[in-house]
């Protein structure tokens, strides 16, 4: 098994590569890949760690060699955001980004997995997916927007809030990853109830958490350690899956679903990625409407990515 971590010598590059390092099954291969000239750096820092997964840096000139027999591909290549700003006002730098690397992967590993992580989600994973179909080489199972700190961070916040362990709690988290696209299912969150203020007031902190941190960094970034952690833990499960373990994760897929042509959705992964798109259950009338009030967002963003790359 090899992943390729493109954009690793990154904020969430480098804590992902990290929890890959100390966490892949023996045996796998690790292959950093960046523009910038300190990845070499990060793959000698990292081979340091005494397990058995084989750590190589690549820089701007050896896209190729990482990616060459790559199951999965993991990117979280870009720029992040800073205070003031949208997702979208990534669009015009990270457009470009996935658009080279997605064509990297079509000459150098068209079966792989690719994760995308790469802000705005709701749109460049349009974009990956578009490369790959002018290439001849879209398979709808194998491309995941990668929407799990979404989940993770509701997960938190509800078990913050009833005082409860966050590992006990599981929220579905449905849509895009940016404002409204958000949407938590707070309803189906077993054992717990919540007023309609409680609903409200957490819908809205989950769908600007990334915010929250974004101003709490004053300027340094976005996210980077919590997605490093939600991105592992994605990876790791498509691993498992590919090993035979059947795992069920929320992602942003091709699911050919009646809202929009990517949703963020529970999956079932297995040895080809997507096995099966499942169902997500009733929604309260509150869902219901925040569901019907974003859709054209979302599939304003799907669009923007779909013309990035037809014109
Ligand atoms: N999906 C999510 O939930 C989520 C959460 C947080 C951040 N993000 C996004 O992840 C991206 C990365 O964030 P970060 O905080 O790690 O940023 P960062 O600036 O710390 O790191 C980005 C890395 O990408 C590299 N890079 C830029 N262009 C590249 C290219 N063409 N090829 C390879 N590498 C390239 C840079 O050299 C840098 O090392 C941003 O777009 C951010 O918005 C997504």
């Amino acid at each position: 098994m090899k992943v390729a971590v493109l954009g690793a010598a990154g904020g969430i590059g480098q804590a992902l590569s990290l929890l890959l390092k100390t966490q892949l099954p023996a045996g796998t291969e690790l292959a950093l890949y960046d523009v910038a000239p300190v990845v070499p750096g990060v793959a000698v820092d990292l081979s340091h760690i005494p397990t058995d997964v084989k750590v190589t840096g690549h820089g701007k000139e050896d896209l190729a060699t990482a990616l060459k027999g790559s199951d999965i591909v993991m990117i979280p290549a870009g720029v992040p955001r800073k205070p003031g700003m949208d997702r979208a006002d990534l669009f015009n730098v990270n457009a470009g980004v996935v658009k080279t690397l997605a064509e990297g992967i079509v000459e150098n590993c068209p079966k792989a997995h690719t994760c995308i992580i790469t802000n705005p989600v709701n749109t460049t994973v349009a974009i990956a997916a578009e490369v790959f179909k002018k290439a001849g080489t879209y398979d709808p199972q194998r491309l995941f927007g990668v929407t799990t700190l979404d989940v993770i961070r509701a997960e938190t916040f509800v078990a913050e809030l009833k005082d409860l362990n966050p590992a006990d709690i599981t929220v579905p988290v449905i849509g895009g990853h940016s404002g409204t696209t958000i949407l938590p299912l707070l309803s189906q969150v077993e054992g717990v109830t919540f007023s309609d203020e409680e609903i409200e007031k957490l819908t809205h902190r989950i769908q600007n958490a990334g915010t929250e941190v974004v101003e709490a960094k004053a300027g340094g970034g976005s996210a980077t350690l919590s997605m490093g952690q939600a991105a592992a833990r994605f990876c790791l499960s498509l691993v498992n899956a590919m090993n035979g373990e059947a795992v069920i994760e929320y992602a942003y897929v091709d699911g050919k679903g009646e809202h929009a042509r990517f949703f963020a959705q529970p999956v079932r992964l297995g040895a080809n990625g997507v096995e099966e798109v499942l169902p997500y259950g009733d929604l309260s009338d509150f869902e219901e409407k925040a569901l019907n009030d974003m859709l054209d967002t979302l599939k304003g963003d799907i669009a923007k990515g779909e013309e990035f790359i037809n014109g």
